[in-house]
C-alpha cells in the first residue's frame, strides 16, 4: 500500500493530462500583465486594508521589518514555484507540483491545505469586504442593519460582554455596537436572525462572473488592480506629508515579541501569489510569464507593504491603529476626510478583486484533482459555451458564501495562513526532489543554485551558539514548544545538505516559513492537524481507489 499511496507522476504526464478531456478547451490568453495583476489582486486586499492595524497595534512601525521577513520566505517561496510552474505548467499548482516530487498522498494533503488557502481564506476577504461596505455606506447615510452584516458568534459575544460589564460605557464602541445589533435582531422561534448578508452576496455575485468566463474575469481583474493600485499611491504619496518622525520612535515597543505576534496578520496579507500558478492552463507562455509575473507582483506589493506601514505609524502612534479600517482611520485623525472617504470606497474595490482572484484559483485546482481521479469527475467539467470549470466553480461559490453568512473571521485568518505556509513549505522541498533527481534540467526557469553544503550547517551553529548565549534556547522552547520542530528541522536540513549539496535558496525557504509558522501557536496547529485528518478519510474513502495513476498501474 505504501507503494501506491506514494505513486509519483511524471512530469510529462502531468502536461501531457491537460490535454486530455473537456480542461484542453480552455482559453489560452494570459500574459504576463495580466498574470501581474491577477497577483496584485490577490495579495493586495484584506491584509493590507484591515488586519495590518492589528499588527500594528502590538508591533509599532517595526511591523514594517515583519513585512520585510515575511516578503523574504515569499520570495524564496515564489523562486520554488516559478521553477515548479515552468516545468509542470498545470493549473494543478502546488498540488501538481506534489504529484510530481513527493507523490499521490502528499498530492492530496496539499490539494487538501489548499483549500484553506483560496476557499477559507476568501471567508476572510468576504467579511471584511462586508465591513468596508457597510461603512461606506454609512458614509453615504445609508444603514445597513447591523445584525444582517454579521455573524452571530460575536454579536453574541459582544452582547455577553455588555451584560457582564459593571460600567458598559467603557467597553470599546465596536462591542457596544454589536451587542446592540443583537438585542434589535429580529427573532424567529427564540433564534436570532443575526448573518452577513453582503460578505454572502458579494461572494455569489463574484462566483458568477468567474463562471462567465476567464476573459471577462481578466477585464475586471486589470480594471480592479489599476484602481487599487492608485489608491495605494494616494495613501503613500499624501500620508507622507503628514508623518511625524517622533512617532516611529520606539521603533519596536513591545519588542520581538510584539512585532511576531503580527505574524499571521502579515502572513496574510502576503497570501495570493502563488495563486496566479492555477491559470498556467490558460497562459500563453506559462514558462516564461508565470515566474516573472510571480516575482514582479511580489516585489511591487512588499515595496507598497513596507512604505503603507512606515506612513502609517508616522502618522499616528501604533496604540491608536487597532481599527477595522486603519488607512482611513489616519486620514480622519489628520482631518483628511475626503481621502479617508475615497480610501473607504476604494477598498471595497480593492477586496472585491482579491475575492475574485480566489475564486478563480480553488475551482481549477479541484479541475486538476478531478482529472487525477482524486475527485468526483464532476469537479473537471467545464462549462461548453464559458469554458470554464463550471461545477467547481458553483460548489466554491456556496462553500465560500455560506461559512462566510455565518462564522467569524478571526478563526480563518489563523487556519488559513497554517494552510499556506504548510504548503508553501512542501513546494520549497520539492525543488530539493527535483535537483536530487535529476529533473531541474526540464526546468525553464530555475531557483539560483547556491551550494548550502556547508552554509546551512554553519548558519546552524552560529544561530545556536547566538541563542545559547541570550539564555534563550531552552526558555524559547519553553515559551513555544514548537520551536524544538524548527530547531530539529534545521539541524536535519544541515545534514541533507551536507550529504547532497542542496540548493540553499529553498532551504532557507523551508527555514524561514517554518520558523514563521511556529509563531502561530499549538491549537493553530491541532486544528489544522484535525483539518489534514478529515482529508485523510476522504482520499483513502475515494481518491485512494479511484486514482487515475492506480489504474493505470494496474493496467
Ligand atoms: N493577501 C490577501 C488579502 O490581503 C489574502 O486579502
Amino acid at each position: 500500500m505504501s507503494d501506491s499511496v506514494f505513486r509519483k507522476k511524471s512530469v510529462g504526464k502531468a502536461v501531457a493530462d491537460t490535454d486530455e478531456g473537456d480542461s484542453s478547451h480552455l482559453n489560452k490568453i494570459l500574459g504576463v500583465r495580466d498574470l501581474t495583476s491577477f497577483g496584485i489582486a490577490a495579495i493586495i486586499g484584506a491584509g493590507i486594508f484591515s488586519t495590518i492595524g492589528r499588527a500594528s497595534v502590538n508591533g509599532g512601525p517595526a511591523v514594517s521589518l515583519l513585512f520585510v521577513f515575511t516578503a523574504i520566505a515569499c520570495v524564496f517561496t515564489a523562486l520554488s514555484y516559478a521553477q515548479f510552474a515552468s516545468t509542470v505548467p498545470v493549473s494543478g499548482s502546488a498540488y501538481t507540483y506534489a504529484y510530481v516530487s513527493f507523490g499521490e498522498i502528499f498530492a492530496w494533503i496539499i490539494g487538501w491545505a489548499l483549500i484553506l488557502e483560496y476557499a477559507v481564506s476568501n471567508m476572510v476577504v468576504a467579511i471584511s469586504w462586508s465591513e468596508y461596505f457597510t461603512s461606506m455606506l454609512a458614509g453615504f447615510n445609508i444603514h445597513f442593519p447591523a445584525y444582517w452584516a454579521t455573524d452571530y458568534g460575536s454579536a453574541a459575544r459582544a452582547y455577553a460582554a455588555v451584560q457582564a460589564s459593571a460600567s458598559p460605557g467603557s467597553l470599546p464602541a465596536n462591542t457596544r455596537e454589536l451587542a446592540q445589533a443583537f438585542q434589535d435582531a429580529p427573532t424567529v422561534g427564540g433564534l436570532k436572525l443575526i448573518a452577513d448578508l453582503p460578505a454572502g452576496v458579494i461572494t455569489i455575485l463574484i462566483t458568477s462572473l468567474v463562471y462567465v468566463g476567464i476573459k471577462e474575469s481578466r477585464t475586471a481583474s486589470n480594471i480592479l488592480v489599476v484602481l487599487k493600485l492608485a489608491v495605494i499611491g494616494l495613501v503613500i504619496a499624501v500620508g507622507a506629508f503628514y508623518v511625524k518622525p517622533e512617532n516611529w520612535s520606539p521603533f519596536a515597543p513591545n519588542g520581538v515579541s510584539g512585532v511576531l505576534s503580527g505574524v499571521a496578520s502579515v502572513f496574510f496579507a502576503f497570501i495570493g501569489f502563488d495563486s496566479i500558478s492555477t491559470t498556467a492552463e490558460e497562459c500563453r507562455n506559462p514558462q516564461r510569464d508565470l515566474p516573472r509575473a510571480m516575482i514582479y507582483c511580489l516585489i511591487i506589493c512588499t515595496v507598497l507593504y513596507v512604505l503603507i506601514t512606515l506612513v502609517l505609524t508616522g502618522m499616528v502612534n501604533y496604540k491608536e491603529l487597532g481599527v477595522d479600517d486603519p488607512l482611513a482611520y489616519v486620514f480622519q485623525k489628520v482631518d483628511l476626510n475626503f481621502v479617508a472617504g475615497v480610501i473607504s470606497v476604494s477598498a471595497v474595490v480593492a477586496i472585491t478583486s482579491a475575492l475574485l482572484v480566489y475564486q478563480l484559483g480553488q475551482p481549477r485546482i479541484w479541475m486538476t484533482m478531478s482529472r487525477d481521479g482524486l475527485l468526483w469527475p464532476r469537479f473537471s467539467q467545464i462549462h461548453p459555451r464559458y469554458r470554464t470549470p463550471s461545477f467547481a466553480t458553483i460548489v466554491t461559490g456556496f462553500l465560500v458564501a455560506i461559512p462566510s453568512l455565518f462564522l467569524d473571521m478571526q478563526f480563518f485568518i489563523d487556519l488559513t495562513s497554517v494552510g499556506t505556509f504548510f504548503a508553501f513549505i512542501l513546494v520549497c522541498g520539492g525543488i530539493l526532489y527535483l535537483d536530487a533527481k535529476g529533473l531541474s534540467r526540464h526546468s525553464k526557469f530555475k531557483v539560483p543554485y547556491v551550494n548550502g553544503k556547508y552554509i546551512i550547517g554553519a548558519a546552524l551553529v552560529i544561530a545556536l551558539v547566538l541563542v545559547v548565549r541570550a539564555d534563550g534556547f531552552v526558555s524559547g522552547i519553553q515559551e513555544k514548544p514548537l520551536l524544538a520542530f524548527f530547531w530539529l528541522t534545521w539541524a536535519v536540513m544541515a545534514v541533507l545538505a551536507f550529504r547532497q549539496n542542496f540548493s540553499l535558496l529553498p532551504v532557507l525557504g523551508i527555514l524561514t516559513n517554518l520558523y514563521l509558522m511556529t509563531e502561530l501557536g499549538v491549537s493553530n496547529w491541532l486544528i489544522f492537524v484535525i483539518w489534514l485528518l478529515i482529508g485523510l478519510v476522504i482520499y483513502f474513502l475515494y481518491g485512494y481507489r479511484k486514482s487515475k495513476l492506480a489504474l493505470e498501474n494496474k493496467a
